[in-house]
């Protein structure tokens, strides 16, 4: 017959909601990169032939036009996540409209997000110094490639994001991502 000791039963405890923990935030992974999976497929049904991930602000709630440009000036490069909830951001252009493409804000080198630095009209890398211009074209190395693109459509104030299949218009190349 086995013996249990009380320090058992806390250490026991303890070990099964670890992990009910780890089981959590697994499925909380899971589910995450399932999301934006699903949420690419059902706007372009419901919308009939409008097909598009809705960009979503940082807490994850959808961002309209209106309120973007009543928040962000010409100019600005601000994130937003878009496609596989990848760091993307929206242009801010004159006449205050929202550009018809976002910038995917991961660096082509090794992955860090890449913020705008207005004083320098650049993308600058914390992490290896790469450089990008205003468009995320690469103009500085370690970084092998621009920055990818996505098209950007507003649509009865929705601001939707969709593959960029075409031809990179900053290098005349066809699109290095998938
Ligand atoms: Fe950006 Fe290395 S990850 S320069």
């Amino acid at each position: 017959m086995t013996q249990m000791t009380s320090s058992d039963v806390p250490s026991m405890g303890r070990r099964q909601f670890m992990n009910l923990l780890t089981f959590g935030s697994a499925t909380g992974v899971a589910l995450g990169a399932l999301y934006p999976v699903v949420n690419y497929f059902i706007p372009a049904r419901a919308g009939g032939g409008t097909g598009g991930t809705t960009a979503k602000d940082e807490l994850g709630n959808s961002v309209t036009a209106s309120g973007w440009l009543s928040s962000h000036p010409t100019g600005d490069r601000s994130l937003v996540q878009g496609l596989k909830g990848d760091p993307t951001y929206l242009i801010v252009e004159g006449g205050d409209a929202i550009g018809s493409y976002g910038i995917n804000a991961i660096c082509t080198h090794l992955g860090c997000v890449v913020p705008w630095n207005s004083g320098a009209n650049k993308f600058i890398c914390p992490c290896h110094g790469s450089q990008y211009n205003e468009t995320g074209k690469v103009v500085r190395g370690p970084a092998p490639l621009s920055l990818a693109l996505a098209h950007v459509e507003i649509n009865e104030d929705n601001v939707l994001l969709s593959q960029w299949t075409e031809t990179d218009f900053r290098t005349g190349e066809q699109p290095w991502w998938g």
